[in-house]
């Protein structure tokens, strides 16, 4: 753990903690909404039974013989139960005689370029997908690495790999080829599925080169599977890349499911840590449906005949696996998948689609909040934005000003929020308000959901009271949570279940407000939350200090107005190396560079200060808190190569000493 104290956040969290405001449940939602009163009651008398009783929305061709097996810290969730996820989120809807109802509107980033999904489409797109990946030999256990764009294919090739068995590990699209590599060696991937490129900020990216690429250290990869979207020129590995609309057009269109243990591993998704190699999150298949599909009906208050959800996320994080995916189409829900950019043609951009598609929830990050506040009100206010009628946020603490003008800017004072804390390794949500009973106060999460047992703790894992801070706690398992980490049990472990026994250790600080409602205040580790991505400073202290010119690196995030954190690193450079003027400049380009190609675009430092030392307490460690410090108010604004005014670090090195 690092020296991060849980503390209050922002000042302007901390000021509004203490006023009161709060909005209580409009009157539409405290009469119809899918969670009632009474249900905290319900689930807290008997949660495995609660737990159970949502479990029986899915189809299982096995029931469970027992709800919960906990041997900390492994659990099992309805033991002996058997189902088909994909089965369960696509077949049973058309079966049950819902196939004409859309499961996707998908909508380009280049105007006027949509495509509409129906239950059906899907059932024929992902039994195709399932052939298809038999004919690359792809088998029940099997790992399958997807690295795609934001097209209707990605969620066909995960949930082809559900119906198969074959656990899935989805890379995000800006990872670089070095990323990409590292996964799928880890996980031992088999087969990619990938696109040539897809469109974002109003241009064709490209994907295959970097999969080409990422190869050259993958030599177990037999198969690459290819979807065209942007018709670019990719170059070809005979008798191993596949074209989709080769391979997969041609398939039948029909395939049996079959059923597997709940607790198959349905997929591998890699997080940061604290360390430089990120882990593989694993999630197996009846929890986490079970969980994801719950907290959709209850947190969004889910009506599946007339509900159009979006959650404006990309399918590369967890977001999108739970609330894309999994949750809305276990729910036989109606989704908008959006590609793009917020401002491709337009800062309007998303307005337009909301009144377009008549959107009723709406679900997104803080960081998209604060820029489509920037951009200012006049674009959603030229829309019509009425079908609206809750509004969610994600990824990371959303301080009172962006919930404020959430709440009234797009949802015109109408709609509840949610603000809904969770991570990857929770598969899904598990604090929130319930639109129907729980007052909201923004940028407070308010409360545990039904049937999840949370906790707010000091140092000594005694619970705080009202009014104070602490680290996050979860003290019983729940449905969607990890199974571990790949590979790595000991890593599993330590990270979550060591440092206070028995519970679930998040590494997000959090407070109780005088009503005892919570406040998450953040990450307590050395893990950043930028724009709502998890990177570890460590990943990125590793990546410069591969660089041959560096010494040492020691990276922080500074608070930022937009994306909440702002990676800022401190580099000492070798003996030889000139590190001022117009070859310091030179080398801060290539370091940023460096990044870009070890990690990805997303993790580039917005700020590379090139110093003679790094500060370091008399025991030598960072004295990270002063770096944050120091990059967050330090006279050091601007893009500052060197930093020379070492007069501010003794002054702040005495104040955290002394
Ligand atoms: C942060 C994203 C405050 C938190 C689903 C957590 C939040 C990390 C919230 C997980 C929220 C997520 N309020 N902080 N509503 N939601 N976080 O794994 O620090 O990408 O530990 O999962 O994001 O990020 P991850």
């Amino acid at each position: 753990m690092s020296d991060a104290a849980p503390d209050e956040g922002s000042e302007a969290l901390s000021a509004l903690l203490h006023e009161t405001r709060q909005f209580p449940p409009p009157e539409e939602f405290t009469r119809q909404a899918n969670a009632q009163p009474g249900i905290y009651e319900e689930a807290a008398a008997d949660s495995e039974a609660w737990w159970a009783t949502q479990a029986e929305q899915l189809t299982w061709d096995r029931h469970w013989d027992k709800v919960l097996e906990w041997d900390l810290p492994y659990a099992k969730w309805f033991v002996g139960g058997r189902l088909n996820a994909a089965y369960n989120c696509v077949d049973r809807h058309v079966e049950n005689g819902r196939g004409d109802k859309v499961a996707f509107h998908w909508v380009g980033e280049p105007e006027g370029e949509a495509r509409t999904i129906t239950y059906a489409d899907l059932q024929r797109m992902v039994c195709q997908a399932a052939n298809g990946l038999i004919e690359l030999g792809v088998e029940a256990g099997d790992r399958v690495a997807i690295y795609m764009p934001m097209i209707p294919e990605a969620a066909v090739a995960m949930l082809a790999c559900a119906r198969l068995g074959a656990p899935h590990s989805v890379i995000f699209g800006g990872f670089s080829s070095e990323a990409l590599s590292g996964r799928i060696l880890d996980a031992d991937c088999r087969v990619v599925i990938t696109a040539d490129g897809g469109y974002r900020r109003g241009v064709a990216s490209a994907l295959k080169p970097n999969v080409d690429q990422a190869l050259e250290q993958c030599p177990d990869v037999r198969a690459v599977l290819v979807v065209r979207r942007t018709g670019q020129d990719v170059s070809w590995t005979e008798g191993r890349d596949v074209w989709w609309h080769e391979l997969v057009d041609r398939q039948p269109d029909q395939h049996d499911p079959v059923s597997f243990d709940a607790e198959q591993p349905l997929y591998i998704m890699y997080t940061s840590g604290t360390t430089a190699k990120p882990k593989g999150i694993l999630h197996t298949t009846g929890g986490y449906l079970v969980h994801t599909s719950t907290t959709h009906r209850l947190v969004f208050d889910l009506k599946p005949e007339t509900d159009v959800f979006w959650t404006a996320a990309d399918i590369g994080w967890v977001t999108g696996h739970s609330y894309i995916v999994y949750g809305p189409l276990a729910n036989g829900a109606t989704s908008v998948m959006y590609e793009g950019t917020p401002d491709a043609g337009g800062r309007d951009r998303w307005w337009r689609i909301i009144d377009e598609y008549k959107v009723s929830v709406l679900y997104t990050a803080p960081t998209t909040i604060r820029t489509l506040m920037k951009w200012g009100e006049e674009y959603p206010d030229a829309h019509d934005l009425s079908s609206l009628r809750l509004l969610g946020s994600v990824g990371e603490p959303i301080n009172p000003e962006a919930w404020m003008w959430y709440r009234q800017y797009v949802g015109r004072n109408r709609c509840p929020i949610v603000d809904t804390w969770w991570q990857t390794e929770t598969g899904a949500i598990l604090i929130s308000p319930l639109p129907g009973i729980t007052a909201t106060k923004p940028g407070a999460a308010m409360r545990a959901l039904p049937g999840i047992s949370a906790e707010v703790v000091d140092n000594d894992g005694t619970p705080v009271g009202n009014g104070e801070a602490g680290f996050l706690l979860l003290t019983k398992p729940w449905p969607g949570m990890l199974r571990g980490i790949w590979g790595d049990p000991e890593r599993y472990m330590e990270t979550y279940w060591s440092r206070f026994p028995g519970s679930y250790f998040a590494g997000d600080g959090a407070k109780k407000d005088e009503d005892g409602d919570l406040w998450l205040l953040g990450r307590v580790d050395d893990v950043m939350n930028i724009s709502g991505h998890r990177i570890s400073t460590t990943e990125i202290e590793h990546a410069l200090v591969g660089h041959p010119s560096v010494a040492e690196a020691a990276v922080v995030g500074a608070s930022d107005p937009t994306t909440g954190q702002a990676i800022v690193a401190f580099v000492t450079v070798k003996g030889h190396v000139v590190a001022v003027g117009e070859e310091g400049a030179a080398l801060v380009v290539e370091l940023r560079e460096q990044v870009a190609v070890t990690i990805g675009p997303i993790a580039k430092p917005r700020q590379i200060l090139l110093t003679p030392e790094l500060p370091k307490t008399r025991s030598g460690k960072i004295m990270r808190r002063l770096l944050r410090e120091l990059a967050t108010h330090g006279e050091i604004q601007g893009d500052t190569t060197t930093l020379e005014d070492f007069t501010v670090i003794a002054k702040l090195r005495e104040a955290e000493e002394g």
